[in-house]
């Protein structure tokens, strides 16, 4: 949700900036602005446009040659997404710029105090208060603007990453966060600020987290970093593993197709590292994998908190955790859990499950259980997000970038980490014999092949999805873990089709959804193994479904008669089969929304990081 890049260095800034916007597309937006201080001009230079960032573009002519810059693609929360709201907005000189992502709460309130000390408005955002407020503050703390930005950072309420220009200073950037994303990129004479690495990652590998409350201020040559009384605070530099290229589309359409794709290898790396540092167990280890610097031995409860696609695969750690180690485990959705009054001790190890690492409900709830005393262990795709810094432990994915809005690889990498948490567990609870363990170990290992194996024959299903693209929806049953990996199915086709979906526990269709079935209703049926209890039980469903006359498709790994359409997968385990069971069904979400003529990577009104609550 918004993406943010500053850049000030050795080159014209106008380019990179746009790139960097360019990368930062796939966190979702509705509108694109730059702001370039002109050296020896009293006025900064500003274009701003409603839509995609081609639009911007365009619209940049004649733009003045500038080493320094700040970008800015909104994601619209007050007021539309037109021009005038779009950033950065402006203080009434037209010399400061700010641009921001998150939300000011209190903003009503400092407008109504701006408006009627005399400030005039042009937008309905929360974020022009910010610039009234920089401009007067700026005065005050003789022309100093990071003084400005602590002082107003102090009268904010909310969360926020801010970025600022003045044209009294033509090639420093100062930025500020709150529960908001901002890393620094550190070049050799160039610097660079952004919402994530994504941005710089094909200038510098080197970069700084930020603290909470914490004030940047960064020219060609010079970073320095204070706390909001302005004292100086030293950040935390690493190295960026991922490279630009993983970040690229290489040869396919879409990203979601080529993350599709890049299943296999993201299960392998996050294989490999995992269990690297399940190894080095207990000693911290800082980048990769397993990193469980906590005693999990007293642990009585697990709590998955995440959202959408990554709640999805707390519901599937669910079953499996409690079969492994009859530990007891909860799966809650993070924007829920923390406005109940949920039963938290000691002995509750809560497992924030993010791709981002920003979610923002997620964060919220996991602070909100870090508070009660739980100890957090987080799964995280994203190196330096505020979810893993902020936790006990944490669990990497070794997905790569995952750039498509709608999550695939990040899913797949997610369910590797909980099957290691569980084998984790029962080592410790003695739950599972070595044997089972090592049975387990060498199934997850065979996954990258069987997933290709799946990839090569999905074929016949985008063929199939295209003569359903009419359809007023689409249904989804399982049974198990058939059951979150079909509602996970079920998101995918609606946040990418844009069409009515829904997944169901088989057994719950007779108890009210079977009225929905109608002559043509495409039903997608998720069936485990042959020897597997409940593989009749869900027999019995698909019959209940196809004699109301819905059309269904099988996703197993045997052999059944008699319906419209078989995707065959390879046999494991059946606390193992989302992993194989998930890429149809993002591939009937994918061709579904091709067919239907929508935005792929970036579908409406969806972002991928989402930075608000
Ligand atoms: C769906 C999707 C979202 C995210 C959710 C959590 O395809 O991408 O449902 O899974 O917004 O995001 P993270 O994992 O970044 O916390």
């Amino acid at each position: 949700m918004c993406g943010i890049v500053g850049y000030t260095g050795k080159t014209p800034a106008i380019n990179l900036i746009i790139d960097g916007l360019k990368r930062l597309e796939y966190r979702g937006y509705d509108s694109a602005g730059i702001a370039i201080p002109i050296q020896k001009s009293e006025k900064l230079f500003v274009e701003k446009r409603a839509g995609k960032l081609q639009i911007l573009s365009n619209s940049l002519t004649n733009v003045p040659k500038s080493n320094a810059g700040i970008g800015h693609t909104r994601w619209a929360t007050h007021g539309g997404p037109t021009d005038l709201n779009a950033h950065p907005h402006l203080d009434e000189s037209g010399k400061l710029a700010v641009i921001h992502n998150g939300i000011i709460e209190n903003y009503l309130e400092i407008r109504r105090q701006l408006e009627s000390a005399g400030h005039k408005y042009l937008s309905e955002t929360d974020t022009e208060s910010v610039a009234h407020l920089l401009a007067d503050a700026y005065k005050r703390n003789g022309s100093d603007l990071s003084a400005a930005m602590r002082e107003v950072c102090q009268q904010l309420r909310g969360s926020f990453t801010l970025l600022a220009i003045h044209s009294d200073h033509p090639d420093l950037i100062v930025g500020a966060r709150r529960n908001s994303p901002l890393v620094v990129g550190v070049g050799n004479g160039e610097n660079f600020l952004a919402s994530d690495v994504s941005a710089f990652i094909s200038h510098t590998k080197k970069a700084l987290e930020l603290g909470q409350d914490q004030v940047v201020s960064i020219t060609p040559e010079k970073i320095s970093v204070t706390d909001l009384k302005g004292l100086a605070v030293k950040p935390k530099d690493f190295e960026i593993s991922w490279d630009a290229k993983a970040a690229e589309r290489g040869g396919f359409t879409h990203f979601m197709l080529k993350e599709i794709y890049e299943q296999p290898k993201a299960i392998a790396d996050t294989l490999l590292i995992s269990k690297s540092i399940s190894e080095s167990m207990n000693k911290a280890k800082q980048n990769s994998g397993l990193n469980l610097n906590i005693d999990l031995s007293e642990i009585k409860k697990i709590v998955f908190i995440a959202c959408g696609t990554a709640y999805h695969a707390g519901l599937v750690g669910k079953y499996v955790i409690e079969a492994w180690t009859k530990i007891s485990v909860d799966v809650e959705l993070a924007s829920e859990y923390r406005y109940r009054e949920p039963a938290i001790s000691k002995s509750t190890l809560i497992v924030p499950i993010s791709q981002s690492g920003e979610t923002m409900d997620t964060l919220m709830a996991m602070r909100y259980a870090q508070k009660n005393g739980a100890k957090i262990l987080s799964i995280c795709n994203t190196n330096g997000s505020t979810i893993p810094r902020e936790s006990d432990a944490v669990i990497y994915t070794a997905a790569g970038p995952e750039i498509a809005v709608a999550s695939t690889k990040a899913f797949v990498t997610q369910l590797i980490a909980i099957y290691l948490l569980g084998i984790h567990f029962a080592k410790l609870h003695n739950s599972l014999t070595q044997k089972e363990i090592d049975q387990i170990l060498s199934e997850l290992d065979a996954l990258p092949a069987k997933v290709e194996q799946v990839l090569e024959t999905v074929e016949p299903l985008r063929e199939m999805t295209r003569k359903f693209k009419d359809a007023a929806s689409m249904l989804f049953i399982g049974r198990g873990v058939g059951f979150p990996t079909v509602l996970e199915g079920a998101l995918k086709l609606k946040e990418l089709a844009y069409m009515h979906a829904e997944g169901f526990a088989g057994g719950e269709l007779k108890h009210g959804p079977i009225a929905l079935i109608e002559n043509g209703t495409p039903v997608v049926a998720l069936l485990p193994s042959e020897e597997s209890v409940i593989n009749e039980k869900m027999l019995s469903n698909i019959q209940e479904v196809k004699a109301r006359g819905a059309n269904v498709i099988i996703i197993s790994d045997h052999e059944v008669k008699n319906f419209d359409l078989q995707i065959r997968i390879p046999t494991c385990s059946e606390l193992l089969q989302p992993i194989l069971a998930v890429i149809p069904l993002q591939v009937i979400a994918y061709e579904m929304a091709v067919a239907r003529g929508n935005d792929v990577d970036q579908p409406r009104n969806l972002a991928k990081s989402v930075t608000v609550e």
